[in-house]
């Protein structure tokens, strides 16, 4: 079984030291949340996501290069995992962004996205954990909100982690063919 990777041996996606010191101290002690490193495609991550929803694996190249991307658009994607120690894998994953805005005096508001826990790890409050995580780091990069879209079967969690249900999610999905890695890269307009 893979050993534990400390922090210090991997190459992070932002400062670990943005994660909430208090969510951290109510981790158990073989679990272990970090900013998500380049290296995590070999840690599970990929297979975490699967559980929200279609999450084909990319391959190793496709997945650095979305992390490079996320990194280079410095100040705004905080993606961040729970990693069980005892196996160095994946077991839980999430996302903030921080969208800049013209209106509230140049407001920012963090918006959450794509909250998985594995499997057998549900139940324990990991999903919490992450939650409570991305909040606070929205917090102290200055947003004034922090705002996600869920299903109604998910409702009572984001309740549980102090979130309350405000207007409607609208979505259009794009019926034209989209083909994988081309979706990876900005095309010149
Ligand atoms: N219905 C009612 N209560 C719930 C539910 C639910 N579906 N899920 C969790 N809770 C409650 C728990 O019972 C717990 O309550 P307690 O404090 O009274 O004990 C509290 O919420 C915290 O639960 P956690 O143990 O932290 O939940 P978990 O670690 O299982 O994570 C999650 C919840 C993220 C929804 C997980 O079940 C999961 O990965 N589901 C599949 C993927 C998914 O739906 N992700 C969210 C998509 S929305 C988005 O990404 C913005």
């Amino acid at each position: 079984m893979p050993a534990f990777t400390p922090d210090q041996e991997l190459d992070l996606l932002f400062n670990p030291d943005l994660i909430p010191a208090s969510v951290k101290a109510e981790l158990p002690a073989d679990l272990h949340i970090r900013p998500l490193a380049r290296s995590d495609y070999h840690r599970g991550h990929i297979q975490i996501l699967s559980v929200l929803t279609s999450a084909p694996d990319p391959g190793l190249a496709g997945y650095q290069a979305t992390f490079d991307a996320q990194r280079n658009i410095v100040n705004t994607y905080y993606t961040l995992v729970i990693v069980n120690k005892a196996n160095d894998q994946v077991v839980a994953v999430g996302c903030v962004f921080i969208e800049r805005k013209f209106l509230r005096n140049l407001g920012k508001v963090g918006h959450i996205e794509d909250i998985a826990v594995s499997k057998d790890m549900q139940g324990k409050k990991l999903g919490l954990r992450v939650i409570q995580a991305l909040t606070g780091i929205s917090e102290a990069l200055g947003c004034y909100k922090t705002i996600l879209n869920c299903s109604d079967d998910n409702i009572p969690f984001y309740k549980k982690c102090g979130y309350e249900k405000k207007e409607n999610e609208m979505a259009k999905y794009n019926t034209a063919p989209l083909s994988g890695p081309s979706r990876a890269s900005t095309p010149k307009l």
